[in-house]
């Protein structure tokens, strides 16, 4: 009889399946715990003591799931189940080591991430935040020829960080815009994929100097914290903007910072944050920065597809299967 934990309330479609889980499974379903945050992510010591004895655990970004919490949950949790893509937030290797699932909940937020990266790209160049705040601060104007200056983009270079399916649906819609596209990544996307978008692979610091627009995307791992620091952000040109819509430490935001108050950057967008929820004050002060709270995958549609993912890794992992999204396949020997 597994009992589940979910860390972070779900969309209701998510937690409708949850329910039906039981039926599912064949057997009935133990208790289902869900914390209710927000504002606040589940304190750690109601984790650990919830977590004892679940076979079961849905969690979010914001959970740490390392050897204390594999501790604490005990030898008969069977899955972690990630509401997220990113899986920064798992030990991995150690959930391997113990015979845990991981799973995460790829594919169906690719399209919502690469549209908040747009809106983020559009609003930097296009200077809309600012000009809302500017609005909003009832100041005087009148139309004038040198107010409030952008970047054009038609004819520019968009460069991606990291192009896995949210880098190139990020790309793909850089063809609309009128733009080319160079990338860096681990490995060269095989020529069926790159060359439909025009894509051309280049080193980091190629990358760096020869674009306008610089869009993150690649994971949170010990090689790319803080890839964007003092040193990346001279190489870039003064009127380039930096995108993330990856995950924060990426960026080193007191670099980022200095860096945009020296005018060695135009602008930049960020989702997310090096020391998520929190948001470093310089850049709050900083009318070239645009910040929104982690909306990559916020709409109604993909955080139900989300969930709904989530709800059916989990259910193929306590029945003893292999769910769709295992990223952990050692486990199953
Ligand atoms: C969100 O950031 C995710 O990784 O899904
Ligand atoms: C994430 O799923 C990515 O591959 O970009």
């Amino acid at each position: 009889m597994p009992d589940v934990l979910v860390t972070r309330r779900m969309v209701d479609a998510a937690m409708s399946a949850l329910d039906g889980l039981g039926e599912v499974l064949g057997e009935v379903l133990g208790e289902v715990e869900v914390y209710e945050g927000p504002p606040t992510a589940m304190p750690r010591p109601d984790l650990l003591r919830r977590a004892s004895g679940v076979s079961g655990l849905v969690t979010v970004l914001t959970e740490r799931v390392d050897a204390e919490l594999l501790d604490a949950a005990g030898p008969g949790l069977r899955i972690v189940a990630n509401h997220a893509v990113g899986v920064d937030n798992i030990d991995i290797p150690e959930c391997t080591r113990r015979g845990v699932l991981v799973t995460n909940t790829p594919d169906v937020l690719t399209e919502a991430t690469a549209d908040l990266a747009w809106a983020l790209i559009l609003a930097c160049v296009r200077r809309v935040a600012e000009g809302d705040r500017f609005l909003r601060a009832r100041t005087p104007w009148i139309w004038d020829p040198r107010m409030m200056l952008g970047q054009d983009l038609h004819g520019r270079v968009l460069g991606i960080v990291g192009c896995g399916r949210i880098g190139q649906a990020t790309a793909r819609r850089a063809l609309g815009f009128g733009m080319r596209v160079v990338y860096h990544n681990s490995r060269p996307l095989p020529e069926e994929i790159a060359a439909p978008l025009g894509a051309r692979h280049v080193g980091f610091d190629e990358l760096l100097a020869s674009s306008d627009v610089v869009s993150v995307h690649c994971p949170l791992t010990p090689d790319t914290r803080h890839l964007f620091g003092a040193s990346a952000f001279r190489k870039m040109k003064a009127s380039a903007v930096l995108v993330n819509t990856a995950r924060g430490p990426v960026v080193d935001e007191a670099a980022l910072a200095v860096a945009l108050r020296e005018g060695e950057i135009f602008g930049a967008g960020l989702d997310v944050f090096e020391r998520e929820p929190e948001v470093t004050a310089e850049l709050l002060d900083l009318d070239s920065v645009t910040i929104v709270p982690h909306l990559g995958s916020a709409t109604v549609g993909t955080r139900e597809a989300m969930g709904l993912r989530a709800v059916q890794n989990l259910a193929a992992g306590l029945a003893g299967g292999r769910p769709r999204d295992l990223l952990n396949p050692d486990v199953l020997g």
